[in-house]
């Protein structure tokens, strides 16, 4: 139930052999026809995949419900992901969670498009807490507490929050790459959706719309057993312990994190994002 180490971040799974995570790196050629959703974990990353399934097919429900959502839009830095998506033709839908210093290189030479989705980090920090307290994979954190210090320092799964964004934000002014937050697209999903497809140069009739908002909500997807994580066998999550569609809300860091900690936490972001401009992020 380890970490494993890659060029300073820690990765969770047995699934991500240094090798691999290499060759990726070094070698996973994009292309401009790419399609890519980049998270840090527990940003929204999997709402996201089901909206664009839903965008590319056309508010049609089939693929969503017949195929895992794992499949459909692979994770690169797995072996399966990686499988899958290397030598497939036509649209590849991909997802990542690599921090920018481990993404393949090829991605500063392409046109793929790029949606970096990112969320209030306080909701991403709850949200990972009790993930993590489900799972299997790694040692889960005995408190709150714990994992609030863990996840400041970076020594969660993919690492530091603020380095990631960080990183993936100095990639903005790229034609080819869009911000996205998860507070937009929960706010204003209409819209934010509208805009996603404006970006992927994709058009939705009214009624195709309406169904991907149906079918794209938190309730509906929660029921999709190919997207609610159900089909993980028990050993990697347990499903007694609680759901992988928790609440779906922004600002529920509120209902959990103490007035102390909401003030270290302002300090750290504070010290760690100062530079950037702050209407980057909306939850303000
Ligand atoms: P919560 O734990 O706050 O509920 P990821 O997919 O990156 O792991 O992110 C998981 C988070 O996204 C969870 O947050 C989950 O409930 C939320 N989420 C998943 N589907 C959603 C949807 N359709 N609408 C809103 N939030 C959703």
């Amino acid at each position: 139930d380890e970490y494993v180490w890659f060029e300073g971040i820690p990765f969770p799974f047995v699934n991500f052999p240094p090798e691999h995570l290499r060759n990726v790196k070094e070698n996973f050629v994009l292309k401009d026809e790419d399609v890519l959703i980049l998270t840090f974990p527990k940003s929204g990353t999997n709402w996201l995949i089901e909206i664009l399934c839903l965008i590319y097919s056309k508010g049609d429900t089939k693929w969503i419900q017949s195929v895992p959502i794992w499949e459909r839009s692979p994770w690169l830095e797995t072996s399966n992901g990686y499988k899958l998506l290397k030598d497939k033709e036509g649209l590849r839908l991909m997802t990542s969670h690599l921090p920018i210093h481990l993404f393949p290189k090829s991605i500063f030479k392409s046109n793929a498009k790029v949606i970096y989705l990112f969320r209030n980090p306080r909701d991403v920090l709850v949200s990972g807490y009790f993930f993590w307290t489900i799972s299997n994979l790694v040692k889960r954190p005995e408190s709150l507490e714990q994992y609030f210090e863990w996840f400041i320092q970076g020594n969660v799964a993919f690492g530091s929050w603020f380095d990631h964004v960080r990183g993936w934000l100095s990639m903005r002014e790229k034609k080819n790459f869009l911000m996205l937050s998860y507070e937009e697209l929960k706010w204003d999903t209409r819209n934010a959706v509208q805009k996603l497809c404006q970006f992927l140069g994709q058009k939705l009739e009214p009624d195709e719309l309406n169904s991907l908002l149906k079918h794209s909500s938190f309730q509906v997807m929660k029921e999709n057993k190919m997207s609610n994580y159900t089909l993980l066998p028990s050993n990697l999550l347990d499903h007694e312990r609680g759901s992988f569609l928790r609440k779906g809300i922004p600002g529920d860091w509120k209902t959990y994190l103490t007035v102390a900690q909401a003030e270290v936490f302002d300090k750290v972001f504070e010290e760690k994002m100062a530079d950037l401009p702050q209407e980057l992020f909306p939850w303000k």
